[in-house]
């Protein structure tokens, strides 16, 4: 077969609004038949399509340059993994391996750090709702317990005293620090004084130790400044907490919130160009940092519970075209096998899709719908893509974060979800479900019969 590429007779688009952006170039189409070395085809021939891929030397790269670069600006370090943005035992267990601890939101999640052989006083637990055993559990066992509330505090109090047990616990705050929007529904405010009113009742009951502070301020936050502004704002507090009651903190935990190398809908820059680096965040978070007052054999642990920029763009996923179409305007549509129901982000995300294979045609704005027989199962608007074979594979990415843990079982099985090691080689970290899976929970009351 010839490798000269084929002629394609000029031809002339309409261009429609949404596709047109002088801020950024159309991406280039090149395909890209691998993941990591390896071959597309040859994984879906074995796992079937569609199907999500994670890249083992991508978690370990982004996990160690984070690390290594906060530890440049802070000589006490500790990330967490925030397990909601992929709970997968595997890919926990990678963060586990290179040294991190747990943060998790529920009492599953706690469970599930557990199995995984952490320690409960290398978990963080934080989120608005712990049943009183895990909260129980955590406390006894030396987790990081962050309160998000008054009703919270009261009920931690009381468990504590009832088990006869000297609890620590953090608080979570809430901030202004000019993150659009702003993520007060969680925590303890910190700008109207609700914080140290907080602080000031937890001491006045005298059950509870304060052992450090947390803040999760939202989550793809492109501005470094907010964290040095949240930052500041907590140094304050610290110092005050220090000052005026003697309280010396364990830890300083920033919560997670870094964005990823993913293409916003709501962003005209593509994300080379707007996305900080884990340095940029370093140095926002250690400046800040440095204004504690605390002696050098007081500093606290700064904890990260980072999740999206970690692992975001360690995640493709795998589809197949399964239909061409014109809509009635005229629009070209794509129908593939994975929409919505795995792809969670993509109602902000505009994700790069990438052929596998060479092309031939001009690209037009193209929508990409999937699987679902609903009309809100739309992928992509607006993508400049070349006419798409039946049957021809797509990579869609980044889908790392999120996808796999909100993916739905809605009118299709949710897919098999492999991981390429460092070395190449290929294992299943979640089989691809069953009608078994989806129905085994149920049951039919007698009354119904058969
Ligand atoms: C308390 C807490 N920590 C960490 C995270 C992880 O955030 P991200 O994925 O934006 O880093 C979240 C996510 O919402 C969270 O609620």
């Amino acid at each position: 077969m010839s490798s000269r590429p084929v002629y394609e007779t000029p031809s002339l688009q309409r261009h429609r609004s949404g596709t047109m952006n002088k801020m950024g170039g159309i991406p280039a189409l090149r395909p890209v038949s691998h993941i990591e070395g390896v071959d597309v085809e040859e994984l879906v021939e074995k796992y079937s399509s569609p199907l999500f891929v994670y890249s083992e030397r991508s978690i370990v790269d982004r996990y160690v340059q984070l690390r290594d670069q906060l530890e440049r600006r802070w000589p006490k370090v500790q990330l967490a993994w925030s397990y909601k943005t992929c709970y997968l035992d595997a890919i926990c267990r990678i963060y586990h391996r290179e040294g991190s601890w747990a943060e998790a939101v529920s009492d599953m999640e706690v469970e599930k750090a557990l199995r995984n052989g952490v320690p409960m006083d290398h978990i963080i637990f934080n989120g608005p709702h712990k049943t009183d055993p895990s909260l129980l559990a955590a406390l006894r066992g030396g987790a990081k317990v962050n309160l998000d509330n008054f009703d919270e505090m009261a009920r931690v109090e009381k468990l504590s005293e009832g088990a006869g047990l000297e609890a620590s616990v953090g608080l979570r705050l809430n901030l202004a620090a000019g993150s659009i929007p702003r993520w007060d529904r969680f925590g303890f405010n910190l700008d109207s004084g609700q914080a140290w009113d907080a602080v000031r009742r937890m001491l006045g009951a005298g059950k509870l130790r304060l052992a450090g502070l947390h803040c999760h301020l939202g989550t793809f936050i492109l501005d470094t400044a907010v964290y040095g502004e949240a930052t500041k704002k907590i140094v304050a507090f610290a110092n005050r907490l220090k000052k005026e009651l003697g309280i010396v903190l364990e830890y300083i935990d920033l919560g997670g919130g870094f964005a990823s190398k993913a293409r916003l809908k709501s962003s005209y820059l593509p994300p080379e160009e707007i996305t900080p680096s884990a340095s940029q965040y370093a140095e926002a978070i250690g400046d800040a940092l440095s204004e504690l007052d605390y002696s050098p054999d007081q500093l606290p642990m700064l904890f990260l519970e980072t999740g999206r920029g970690l692992i975001d763009e360690a995640g493709t996923l795998i589809a197949t075209v399964l239909a061409n179409k014109r809509l009635a305007d005229g629009r070209r549509a794509v129908v593939l096998d994975a929409g919505v129901n795995l792809l969670y982000t993509s109602t902000w995300y505009r994700h790069d899709v990438v052929p596998t294979a060479p092309t031939s045609g001009a690209p037009e704005p193209t929508i990409l719908f999937g699987p679902l027989c609903m009309n809100i199962d739309v992928v992509g608007e607006n993508l400049m893509l070349p006419p798409l074979e039946v049957g021809s594979r797509v990579l869609i990415r980044p889908v790392g974060a999120y996808n796999v843990t909100q993916s739905m079982q809605f009118i299709h099985l949710r897919p098999a979800v492999v991981l390429v090691g460092q070395n190449g080689q290929v294992g299943v970290i979640r089989r691809a479900e069953t009608l078994e899976d989806l129905t085994i929970g149920e049951q039919v009351p007698e009354w119904i019969g058969r």
